[in-house]
């Protein structure tokens, strides 16, 4: 029986496989770029249940459509050895089951068991904090977090852990000094990074969170956190109006370049930040590199909006996440793909139907009407899309993400109201914005707008 590096026993006399299943541990907690190591801990020790674990873990960690069949494998060999292994490796692999089952409040409950008798599984904590984040439990985002402190205070992933569960409970100061802890502690920490500037954006300290990531971006480069932290970057130059630097982040950072486009959560990024560019009446249509290729001859100018929803097509089908669904299905009318809308909306009724009891009403109740009101949008249907914002944005933390993924849907609401003129319900909800986030241009421009009609 060896350990790891976390102090907890593992199943196995490999030291290869423990030196994977380490450097594996880190990558994940650190948001590193090469997490496939894990399955060099599999080569070393077939038999290992935790690393079966860990290698199911991180193809569902892709979050893709195929995650699960991808995972099955090495859980069938997990449950083959489980007998064998200690009760922390049964737990986590019971939790990952279940997650792959779509089972997420028992995946939870089997990660809140870990946090309770093992507190030093950090790995864990990021897994159950990342199912709290995705069901909209802000609470439970925290509080997992809160129940290892004590043992893990020598550490500093759990501050950047810390950091993040405060900021999305609007502990702001409380939010960054955690961060800021962690970043001292360890400046290669991209997810304290995030916090930090989740906190900045909140707050509309938008100069300061320009500084900050500008101080640290060079973390980044080897981090699969790389394009959302830019994209938070980029939100604080969209609130700024300076639309130009957003462009050229979007294209050199966010989105334009092939290494940027990988995962569910780098399209998202790119999309949300082109409805938000639109939304403030910039043209977005061609990418600065090609804008020469008019005139070239078999060279077409490819659209941002063409190229994001070309990535869509792939997604329809899977509802991996409310939050994705309601940014892929926006991209497909935006470009007036009708018929893959209709079939995406088609699926997403059906799986409203059929999804697990812990995420159905969210799906039926919430997701569904919110990416209807997405197709209105991008219609330019505004009075049908502030109708079903309207009906979902109460309960809209069911669809996932965080507060300032989120914050896209209130703004496309606020955008309907003042486009149908109902200028007393845009001017109270853009002085509720302008109160938490003062002196924000953007917020401020509006509200001139608003006063002057
Ligand atoms: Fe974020």
């Amino acid at each position: 029986m060896l350990k790891d590096a976390q102090g907890l026993e593992v199943t196995t006399d490999s030291p290869e496989a423990i030196a994977a299943i380490n450097r594996f541990i880190d990558q994940i907690l650190s948001m590193g770029n090469n997490p496939e190591v894990i399955f060099k801990a599999v080569e070393a020790d077939t038999t290992s249940v935790i690393a079966n674990a860990y290698a199911a873990t991180l193809h569902m960690l892709a979050e893709t459509a195929d995650g699960p069949t991808q995972a099955a494998p090495y859980l069938k060999r997990a449950y083959e050895y489980c007998d064998s292994a200690n009760e922390r490796e049964q737990l986590y692999l019971h939790s990952i089951n279940a997650w792959v089952k779509g089972d997420i409040d028992q995946a939870i409950a089997y990660q809140e068991e870990i946090a309770n008798k093992y507190p030093p599984d950090l790995l864990n904590v990021q897994l159950g904090q990342k199912h709290y984040l995705d069901l909209g439990n802000k609470q439970g985002l925290l509080q997992i977090v809160e129940k290892v402190l004590p043992a893990n205070r020598d550490n500093h992933y759990i501050y950047g852990m810390l950091a993040f569960g405060l900021e999305e409970n609007q502990r702001y100061q409380e939010a960054e000094a955690a961060g800021r802890k962690a970043n001292e502690m360890n400046r290669c920490h991209p997810w304290a990074h995030h916090a930090i500037a989740h906190v900045l954006y909140s707050q509309g300290r938008l100069d300061e969170g320009i500084a900050w990531t500008e101080s640290v971006c060079d973390v980044w480069e080897n981090s699969s956190f790389y394009t959302h932290n830019w994209w938070h970057t980029a939100l604080y130059y969209v609130d700024k109006e300076d639309f130009i630097k957003v462009l050229e982040l979007y294209d050199t950072r966010i989105w334009g370049t092939t290494a940027n486009k990988k995962t569910a959560l780098d399209l998202i990024n790119a999309i949300s930040l082109l409805i938000q560019l639109e939304m403030a009446g910039v043209d977005v249509s061609y990418f600065h590199e090609d804008s020469d290729a008019a005139d070239a001859p078999g060279k077409s100018i490819a659209s941002r909006w063409e190229e994001v929803a070309n990535s869509v097509t792939g997604h329809i089908h899977e509802h991996i996440l409310g939050l994705y669904d309601l940014h892929y299905i926006y991209a497909l009318a935006r470009v007036g793909r009708d018929e893959w809308v209709e079939q995406m909306l088609k699926s997403l009724q059906s799986y409203a139907q059929t999804a697990k009891p812990c995420v159905q009403k969210a799906w039926s109740e919430v997701i569904l009407p919110a990416a209807q009101g997405m197709v209105a949008y991008a219609k330019g249907e505004w009075a049908t899309a502030a109708a079903f914002f309207k009906l979902a944005l109460p309960r809209l933390h069911a669809v996932g993400g965080s507060d300032a993924q989120r914050d896209l849907f209130e703004q496309i609401y606020l955008d309907c109201l003042i486009r149908t003129k109902e200028n007393e319900q845009a001017r109270q909800l853009l002085e509720k914005r302008a109160a938490v986030r003062d002196h924000v241009p953007s917020i401020q421009r509006e509200l001139a707008r608003i006063s002057s009609h």
